[in-house]
Formats: structure tokens, C-alpha cells, sequence
């Protein structure tokens, strides 16, 4: 790894100089990257993205037949990696191509034999455009020829010369460092700073052990008021201010905003949960999330029905407030419901909060549908439930579990084996060990234990943050931390369900439990009802 060379170099270099009572500033320079120059800044661009800053089109060409591709489909990260060390794939050796490595004064010897004298900036230049080395051999076609204007390909030379110094920003040689967003005020702030405290003694307990490859982790709060805040807070121009990645934002009123920004920023997030879907993985590519979220659950609840309910052509209502993103996300269970050849289906929207239109609770009293799908929150629960058993629960009732809150314990007696509620975790996915190992940690850092759900929920993503740095390695950038999280699979946090992602996956827990309940047994351990594990993929 040239990055640890450089620094064991370094290190062997800096004895000498202080040996000979030189200044060793050349390495303490190395050591803090400075941040990219606008014009790197742009050649970072068209490395990663392929896309040109000077809005001319980069087109790259491949093979004997030259083959014409647009630039975003032949991004020199794809294969040479975003740190420029080359990967083999498939039988193919995309070069290593940080700077010292091509400037090598005496050239290359490629491993299949191909010998090149030495590159010059010119040199590059042109083999970029047309393949052919200094020398005059052809090279290896699997190494596409670009037509990239004459400004982005200075840029890509700049950033070149930066490749394999240029550390993300938030990360130096001794730190990495995380923020989180916190609301400024209201209900939930107590329980963010609940959160905030808990992923503080976690990183402090890691610490105290060496850190990550040498590096300590700090927390770094953001409690925005506006998006502008939010916005400051993630640009944060101060390089003494930026952070590496998120973790646990919580910030639910300005999730939409956020998520524009991570992506922009190419800030790496790990949280609990979203609320909005994720549909479009290239979409999402910098958020990770522990559980699933409204769609996922929506899709678990209309599986279930359909799979496992003893229900024949049912007519269907689904009941839901109108809200961003959630008439959306009733589509697949719509297709779900289809698929089955259930087509009685009717949607109901409602808008002021806790009114839900009384047809639509009329048709439930009259034994109108045979199984409603309810959205709402707690206040509407409650008006329907008292409705459901008015009616003598003559309908089945299929709900995501956490918007309903305490509303539950008041689903009437009629109602036993008619009401299925979806929940992206349960106590029982905790095990003993992932307890201990917890409670361990906080009594090492003396951490109150007051809120253990929102605690342990952020305390879980916290995990798979370390877990993913710790994978990444000591050449740490964020690319390699997003590798590194794709990479997790069946990760057992010991207090979740197990967390897997991939390429086109940004759920970990992607799935949710289906909970029956039992109302005679209201406020007992028997009033729910656990009936497994759904997968939403
Ligand atoms: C589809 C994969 C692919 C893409 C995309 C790609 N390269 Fe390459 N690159 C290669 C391969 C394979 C070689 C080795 C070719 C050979 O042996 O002749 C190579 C060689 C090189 C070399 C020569 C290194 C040497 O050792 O002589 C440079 C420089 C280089 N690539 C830069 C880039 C840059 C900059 C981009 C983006 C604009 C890019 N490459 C995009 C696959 C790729």
C-alpha cells in the first residue's frame, strides 16, 4: 500500500533528518493533506464521475473497434479504483496510476510483457487520446481512448498528481472525524442528545483502546434550525470543521433536503432509519440504513396477506393521510395485491390530521371491505380501531406498527387475529451478548442508561460505522469506507436483525416482523404476538 510505504518512508526519512538536525517538514506536510484546489477539485470529478466540469461531453472509446461510450460509463475509478492502485478483473490489470508510479523516469514494464519508456505530461496527454505509449506501441485496447476536452483533461492531470496524497476530507493522520445532526429543540431533542451521548461514549470506549488503525474517532454536532444551517453545517467550509461521515442524523423534518445534500457532498451517512423510500439506489448511493422504512414494511404487510391470510378476492381499502412520498409508496403493494388477483382495491386519501372521511369509517362499520391497509398515526388509530370494533371487526387490519403507537393497546376484543402489524425490529432481535456488550460500554464510560431504544438504535448504527472503517483500513477514504459497507453481510450487531448490503442494497435489516395481538392480554408480555421475519427484497 503506498499510502503506509509513504509513511514508513517517511518515518525512516524523519530519524535521518532529525539525526542531522534538518527540519522534517516535508513529511509533517505530507501527513496533512490539504484539500483539493478547485482545479483538482474538478479533475476529482472527472476521474470519479467521468462527467466534465467544462460541460463538454467526455466520450470514451474502447477496443479494436472503437467502440463509443459516454464518459460516466468508463470512469477511470471504475477501474484503475478511486485511490489509483488498480484492481485485476476479469484477467484484465488496469495499472496502477499515481503520479510517481507513471512518472517512473525509466518507464514500464506491463505484466504482460508490454514495455514503455517514460510518460511526460505531454505523453500522458496524448495516450490518453489515442492509446499509444511513449515509444510509439500501441497499448492494450481494455484501456479505453478518451475525446475529453483540452481543460478537463489539464483538471485530470492536476488531480492526478493528488491521487495518492489526497486524503478525504475529516480524516488526518491521527483523527477521523464523524458529525451527527441533532434537532435544535422541541420534543425530540432530549432524546437526540440521548443518542449524541451514547455514540460519544461509544467512540470514547474505542479510543481508549487505540482507535481505528491509530486514529481516534470525534463527534461533531450539528443541531441545525433551517436547512441553511444544515447546509452550512455540511459544506462546512472550515477544514477544521469537516467531517469524514454521519452517523444516526436525526433530524426528521428536513430529511428530503439532507439526503440532497449527503449525496451532493459524497458524505457518507449511516442511520437507523429512513423515512423516505429508497427506491433508486444511484440515488442513494452515500446513505446507509439499519432498518427498513415505511415502503419496505408496506410491502412485508401486503405479503403477508397475501401469502398467509386465509382471504379469498377481498375487497380492499387502503387508508392513508397525504403526506410526501406516501401515496407512492403504495404501488407495490397494490402490484402485490394484483399479482394475487385481488382487484377490488380502493384508495383513500385523507388530509387533516385525525380525520380520516367518515364513508370510509362508515364502510368499515358496515363490513364494507374485507381488508383495509391503514397508514396514519397515532390520533387516527384510535378513531379507527373504536370503529373496526363498532363493526364487530368484520375487517382485517394491516398496519406498520411504530406510526400507531400507544393507539395499539386499544384495538377492541372483537379484533384478536384481524389486526397484523409490521415492526422493522423487535426486543427479541437483541441477544444477551449484544446487551452485555453494551451495558459493558456504558458502565466503562459511566453512560446513563434513560432511553435503551433510542440509545441502542444509535449506538447499532454506530457499530456498523466502526465496523465499515475498520474494513475500509488504514488507507481509509470515503469511497473505501462505502466498498467496505457494501461489502457487509449478515453482520450480527447483536442487538438488530442481521445487517447485509451490497451495491443495490442501502437497508441493512431489510425486512420487517409481522406481530399479531392479543387485546385480552393488554399490557402483558402476551399482547403481541410475533408470527417471523418477512424479507422485503
Ligand atoms: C475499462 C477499464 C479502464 C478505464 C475506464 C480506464 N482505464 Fe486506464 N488502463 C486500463 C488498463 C487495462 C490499462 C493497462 C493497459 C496496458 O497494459 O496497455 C490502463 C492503463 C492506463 C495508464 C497507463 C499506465 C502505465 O502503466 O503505463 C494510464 C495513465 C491510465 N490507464 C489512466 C486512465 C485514466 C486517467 C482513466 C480515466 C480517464 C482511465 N485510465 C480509464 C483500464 C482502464
Amino acid at each position: 500500500m503506498p499510502r503506509a510505504d509513504t509513511s514508513n518512508r517517511c518515518r525512516t526519512a524523519l530519524i535521518i533528518l532529525l539525526a542531522l538536525l534538518s527540519l522534517p517538514l516535508l513529511c509533517a506536510q505530507k501527513a496533512a493533506a490539504a484539500p483539493l484546489t478547485p482545479q483538482e477539485e474538478r479533475g476529482r470529478q472527472v476521474y470519479v464521475n467521468g462527467a466534465s466540469p467544462s460541460g463538454v461531453p467526455i466520450l470514451a472509446y474502447f477496443g479494436k473497434d472503437l467502440l463509443e461510450v459516454p464518459g460516466e460509463s468508463a470512469t477511470c475509478a471504475s477501474c484503475h479504483g478511486y485511490d489509483g492502485l488498480g484492481r485485476t478483473e476479469s484477467g484484465v490489470i488496469p495499472s496502477n496510476i499515481t503520479w510517481p508510479r507513471i512518472m517512473k523516469s525509466y518507464g514500464h514494464i506491463h505484466p504482460d510483457g508490454l514495455e514503455h519508456g517514460p510518460f511526460t505530461v505531454e505523453s500522458l496527454k496524448s495516450y490518453m487520446e489515442d492509446g499509444i505509449y511513449p515509444g510509439g506501441r500501441q497499448g492494450d485496447p481494455s484501456m479505453p481512448v478518451y475525446r475529453i476536452d483540452a481543460r478537463d483533461l489539464d483538471d485530470l492531470i492536476a488531480y492526478l498528481k493528488r491521487l495518492d496524497s489526497y486524503l478525504d476530507p475529516g480524516i488526518s493522520d491521527s483523527r477521523i472525524r464523524v458529525g451527527t445532526l441533532l434537532p435544535s429543540g422541541g420534543p425530540s431533542a432530549e432524546l437526540g442528545e440521548v443518542m449524541r451521548r451514547t455514540i460519544e461514549a461509544y467512540f470514547s470506549d474505542i479510543n481508549t483502546r487505540g482507535g481505528i488503525y491509530g486514529r481516534s474517532l470525534t463527534l461533531t454536532t450539528g443541531r441545525p434550525r433551517t436547512t441553511a444551517d444544515m447546509s452550512r453545517f455540511l459544506r462546512s467550509m472550515a477544514p477544521e470543521q469537516e467531517v469524514f461521515a454521519l452517523v444516526n442524523s436525526f433530524t426528521p423534518a428536513m430529511e428530503s433536503e439532507l439526503g440532497n445534500l449527503i449525496e451532493e457532498q459524497h458524505l457518507p451517512l449511516i442511520a437507523p432509519f429512513s423515512l423516505f423510500p429508497i427506491e433508486d439506489q444511484l440515488l442513494h448511493r452515500y446513505r446507509f440504513y439499519l432498518y427498513a422504512g415505511l415502503r419496505e414494511q408496506i410491502l412485508v404487510l401486503a405479503r403477508h396477506a397475501t401469502n398467509s391470510l386465509p382471504l379469498k378476492n377481498p375487497r380492499i381499502q387502503i387508508l392513508y393521510p397525504e403526506r410526501e412520498g406516501l401515496a407512492g409508496m403504495l404501488a407495490t403493494a397494490e402490484e402485490i395485491f394484483r399479482s394475487k388477483g385481488w382487484k377490488d382495491i380502493s384508495r383513500t386519501g385523507y388530509t387533516a390530521a385525525g380525520e380520516i372521511p367518515a364513508a370510509a369509517l362508515e364502510r368499515l362499520r358496515d363490513g364494507g371491505s374485507d381488508l383495509l391497509l391503514f397508514l396514519g398515526g397515532e390520533t387516527e388509530a384510535g378513531t379507527l380501531f373504536k370503529a373496526l370494533g363498532d363493526g364487530g371487526c368484520a375487517t382485517t387490519l394491516l398496519m406498520p406498527g411504530v406510526p400507531a403507537g400507544k393507539a395499539i393497546y386499544s384495538i377492541p376484543l372483537s379484533c384478536k387475529d384481524k389486526v397484523w402489524l409490521s415492526f422493522p425490529s423487535l426486543p427479541d432481535d437483541r441477544k444477551e451478548w449484544g446487551l452485555s456488550e453494551f451495558r459493558a460500554m456504558a458502565a466503562r464510560q459511566q453512560l446513563a442508561v434513560t432511553h435503551p431504544t433510542a440509545q441502542l438504535a444509535a449506538y447499532s448504527a454506530a457499530k456498523i460505522l466502526v465496523e465499515g472503517l475498520r474494513r475500509a483500513g488504514r488507507n481509509l477514504s470515503r469511497e473505501r469506507l462505502l466498498e467496505a459497507l457494501e461489502g457487509i453481510f449478515e453482520f450480527d450487531t447483536g442487538l438488530t436483525p442481521l445487517v447485509s448490503y451490497n451495491k443495490n442494497r442501502r437497508i441493512g435489516a431489510l425486512g420487517a416482523h409481522i406481530v399479531g395481538v392479543d387485546p385480552l392480554q393488554a399490557g402483558s408480555n402476551g399482547f403481541f404476538i410475533p408470527r417471523g421475519w418477512i424479507a422485503a427484497q
